[in-house]
């Protein structure tokens, strides 16, 4: 991501009203409306960039140097990936927590623990980062596509049910873009089947649900610290949960099937287990920003409540709606596109039209399901084996199934987070920049 701009100042800022947010978005329209589009050569709305991510601090440096200078490198020696974890775990509210070398391996970990084996199916959102779908392909089981609700961006707790084989192992809500998925629902179903919740929050960090964090509400949650991430360390994951088997056993499985804690394994050493260690100094790294990944939360929501609020009053601008009680960290900050409502200007001249005016956005997901990687699984001599022709037709057919991914997909924009920590008056320039497009739609979808 390329950026310039410098964050002034932004923690000192007094919130504005939300009521006032939408005034002010109105006064800027008729002010800016009738000015032509920057993509047909008029001038940007937005000029300068936005905050840079991510963000490094001196500060960091002199107690990632002590670790480095120790050489106590692995986690078998040295202390800060336990501080890490111990804190972590506080942080988010959970029992216990373990560290990974990153988001997939706690998912590939987590899985595990929680027995899904080859030849086994987990239900999981279709709207994520493809890793959700790798991670349950690498533990050699069929990732089962539940649909979206087009409101929401998240699994539909309505699709679920019926995608339940006696092959099912698990259930997999994504928390996408940090929005909660609405958990009771699918902890409800889950509690039916008596199957295991595994959490992907790898883009959740302090999300919170119904007064709990995600993360912590399934039997396990996951989360990644990839360099994008709210709270980065380059590479990096987190298993969090209330289970001590479950994080026993996921200690010992990501460290070789060493004995972790009060598991064993079959044999007194080893048991089945591969290398999926986080290092010190990345843990050092993240234990530095916890401060900070707290107070820029408070902002990114501060913001996105202010550019919701002036969104919504665009037509055919639809922010995502969250389950009630429920609080996003807006890893991107999604809505829903109408070309209708902008005299049939399609959606990806919509997005040049945006960037033209300063403002960076880009499509959601695609349907990537189609896109040959669930086929090249299932058509591996190992998923014909282990599932046979007619369980991989259904499932290749049952893809047809996801309307309401379908329209997610066709429909969504999204704007990542680092926009959420820009001043006031910069902000404002999104719902501006949409309205002036808007004014416009018929000449841009001729150009
Ligand atoms: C929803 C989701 N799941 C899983 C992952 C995998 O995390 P990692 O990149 O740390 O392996 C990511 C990372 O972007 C993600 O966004």
């Amino acid at each position: 991501m390329s950026v310039t701009k410098s964050r002034r100042e932004f923690f000192g800022i007094a919130a504005a009203t939300v009521a006032g947010a939408g005034l002010f978005s109105k006064r800027v329209f008729s002010q800016s409306a009738a000015d032509k589009p920057a993509l047909l050569g008029g001038t940007p709305v937005h000029t300068g960039g936005w905050p840079a991510w991510p963000e490094w601090r001196r500060t960091w440096e002199p107690s990632i140097l002590d670790v480095l200078r120790s050489g106590k490198w692995y986690r078998g020696s040295g202390e800060q990936v336990q501080q890490f974890e111990a804190a972590y775990a506080k942080l988010v509210g959970a029992r216990r927590c373990l560290a990974t070398a990153s988001g997939t391996t706690a998912l590939i970990v987590g899985m595990h623990v929680l027995d899904v084996d080859a030849g086994d199916e987990v239900i999981v959102s279709p709207f994520t980062f493809i890793a959700s779908y790798n991670a349950i392909l690498l533990n050699k089981a069929l990732p089962v596509l539940a649909d979206t609700d087009p409101a929401t961006l998240t699994m539909d707790p309505a699709s679920i049910e019926r995608r339940i084989t006696e092959r099912t192992r698990a259930i997999m809500p994504v928390h996408i873009y940090g929005m909660p998925c609405d958990m009771d629902p699918i902890l409800a179903v889950a509690g039916k089947h008596r199957l295991p919740v595994i959490e992907d929050a790898c883009q959740a960090w302090l999300a919170e649900y119904q007064g709990r964090m995600c993360g912590t509400i399934g039997d396990l949650g996951c989360f990644s610290f990839q360099n994008s991430k709210h709270l980065p360390s380059g590479e990096g994951g987190a298993i969090t949960g209330n289970s001590d088997d479950l994080l026993d056993r996921a200690g010992s499985f990501h460290d070789c099937g060493r004995p972790y804690g009060g598991f064993k394994g079959a044999r007194p050493n080893f048991t089945r287990g591969g290398n999926f260690r986080m290092q010190h100094f990345q843990a050092e790294m993240l234990l530095q920003q916890f401060d900070k990944l707290v107070q820029e939360t408070a902002r990114r929501r501060e913001n996105a409540d202010r550019l919701s609020v002036s969104l919504k009053e665009i037509p055919g601008i639809q922010p995502a709606r969250l389950p009630a009680n429920s609080r996003a960290v807006w890893h991107l900050y999604p809505f829903r596109y109408d070309a209708d409502k902008f005299q049939g200007l399609p959606r990806d001249k919509f997005i040049r039209a945006m960037r033209a005016e300063g403002i960076p956005c880009s499509t959601g997901y695609q349907e990537q399901y189609f896109d040959g990687l669930l086929d090249e699984a299932i058509t591996s001599r190992g998923y014909k084996r282990l599932f046979g022709a007619q369980r991989l037709k259904e499932y290749r057919d049952s893809f047809q199934e996801l309307k309401g991914n379908r329209q997610v997909c066709a429909t969504t924009v999204a704007m990542t987070q680092n926009l959420l920590l820009a001043e006031r008056a910069d902000l404002d320039h999104i719902a501006e920049a949409i309205r002036k497009i808007q004014a416009h739609g018929a000449e841009l979808a001729r150009a």
